[in-house]
Formats: C-alpha cells, sequence, structure tokens
C-alpha cells in the first residue's frame, strides 16, 4: 500500500473575489514523484505557499503524516521535514555560495549552540556533500551574485539538499535551463529520490514533467481537473489545450 506523506483536502485560497485554489485534494505518496501543470494564474505556486505555512487558506486542511499543520509557521513547518525551494530563488546574494547553503541547515548547527563542535563539523560535511552533487565545490567560495544563472538554480537546490528533508517542494527548478543543464538537474532529482527524497515539483516543461514525474496533477484557474500517470494527463486533448492555449502568454 502506498504510505501518503502529505495531502490536501478542500484546499482554497481566495485573494479578495479571486478564487486562486478552489476545493483541491491532493496527496503525495511516499517515493513519488508528483508534478502540479497547468497555466499560469491555476494556483500552483498558491498551493505551495499553503502547504508549507507562506499563506494562511481560506478553507481546507493541509496534512502531515495524516496530522493537520494549518496554522504552522512557515519555519516550524520547514523543522518538520518539508523543504521548497521559491520561483525567485531568494538567495543572499552577497553571501558565499558555501555560505548560502550553511544558512539552510538548522541554526542548532552553529558551534556555540547545542551540539557544538562535533554537530558544526558534521554540519559543514553536509553543505560540502550537497555542493558536491549539484557541481558546485568550485564555486564554494565565490558570492551567489557572481553566478551564471543556471549555477543559481543549483545552489537553490543545494540548500534543499542540505536540510535533509524528505519532502521538496520544487517551483518551476529547471526553468530557463539549458538543455545539458536541465539533463544534469534531472539526473541529481532521479538521485535523490533514489535515496528516499519525495518530490512535488512544479514544471512547465513537457520533456522534464515526462522524465520525472510519476503522477500529474493538472490544474486551471484554482481546480484540479485531472490527476493521473504522465501518459495519460498529456494526452488528454482538452487539458493540452488548455495547456497551450494559456501558457504562451501571460506571465
Ligand atoms: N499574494 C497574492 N495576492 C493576490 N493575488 C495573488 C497572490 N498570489 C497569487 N495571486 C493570484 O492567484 C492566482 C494564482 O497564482 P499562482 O498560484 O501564483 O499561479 P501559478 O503558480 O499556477 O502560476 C493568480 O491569478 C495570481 O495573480
Ligand atoms: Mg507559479
Amino acid at each position: 500500500m502506498s504510505n501518503v506523506l502529505l495531502s490536501v483536502r478542500g484546499l482554497s485560497k481566495n485573494f479578495g473575489g479571486l478564487a486562486a485554489v478552489q476545493s483541491v485534494d491532493m496527496d503525495l505518496q511516499e517515493g513519488v514523484v508528483t508534478a502540479l501543470a497547468g497555466p499560469n494564474g491555476a494556483g500552483k505556486t498558491t498551493i505551495f505557499n499553503l502547504m508549507t505555512g507562506n499563506l494562511v487558506a481560506s478553507a481546507g486542511d493541509v496534512l502531515l503524516h495524516g496530522k493537520s499543520i494549518i496554522g504552522k509557521k512557515p519555519h516550524r513547518i520547514a523543522q518538520m521535514g518539508i523543504a521548497r525551494s521559491f520561483q525567485d530563488l531568494r538567495l543572499f546574494t552577497h553571501m558565499s555560495v558555501r555560505d548560502n547553503v550553511l544558512v539552510a541547515v538548522e541554526p542548532e548547527s552553529w558551534f556555540w549552540q547545542p551540539g557544538g563542535k562535533a554537530a558544526w563539523h558534521q554540519r559543514l560535511e553536509t553543505v560540502e556533500k550537497a555542493l558536491e552533487r549539484t557541481g558546485l565545490s568550485a564555486m564554494a567560495d565565490k558570492r551567489a551574485v557572481d553566478l551564471s544563472y543556471a549555477e543559481t538554480k543549483f545552489l537553490s537546490l543545494a540548500r534543499i539538499l542540505a536540510t535533509g528533508s524528505k519532502i521538496w517542494l520544487l517551483d518551476e527548478p529547471a526553468s530557463g535551463l539549458d538543455l545539458n543543464s536541465r539533463n544534469r538537474f534531472i539526473n541529481i532529482l532521479r538521485e535523490a529520490t533514489a535515496d528516499g527524497v519525495t518530490i512535488c515539483l512544479i514544471e512547465h516543461n513537457l520533456d522534464v514533467m515526462t522524465q520525472l514525474a510519476d503522477r500529474i496533477a493538472f490544474l486551471d484557474q484554482g481546480k484540479k481537473l485531472a490527476e493521473d500517470v504522465p501518459e495519460k494527463v498529456l494526452r488528454d486533448p482538452e487539458l493540452i489545450a488548455i495547456y497551450f492555449g494559456k501558457s504562451q502568454s501571460g506571465n
């Protein structure tokens, strides 16, 4: 039987008169890569924000291991093992690559706090490993602001890797990457999945989606219209019409 790690039930969010998310039900099953697809403005990022406590739901529930986490603050939810990336990355641009990863790791790691020097060294090792996995070791001392676009995307991923979280919510993590970087990206995510990470990703590129996703939840105007294996969702003419009809325009 599948093990549901994170689920949303009847999740809704209104912004004034706009129903950005409308009564969405969805389960993230352990080891399953779920893609959130749909045109711009469908409500995908808002769902992430509701899952992580960055926004307060208008109605519905978010359950982690079957227990409601609604109303909890983002840092508490992060500590509970849910890591996320943002569309705009939110890196500390004038800090080094290494320090960007270090601050993503829990504050207990700092050597003057419980755990002392041993924990501090272990934390540094975790950071180095995350940099290595994402191909950034040689750039560890560079400032984030001096990285190329692709490197910033990998840095954002390194920050998530280093947290050790087992649930990753990734908001367009591969957008704008060249083919080579994209393939590298796909491999890193596959390695993470093999290590027991459960991934939910918002993705526009159909190629990336089909290579990574086990399931696709398709949203439009705040509603989940379908959820199934990629072969089914991507062959549904109505969904494809919605997707290509709207994804050309807008933000
Ligand atoms: N903080 C906000 N305040 C007001 N409207 C918002 C806010 N965040 C998102 N929206 C609106 O909610 C809708 C869904 O947005 P979003 O979840 O970002 O879509 P997606 O990620 O699928 O492109 C859009 O119409 C967007 O303009
Ligand atoms: Mg978005």
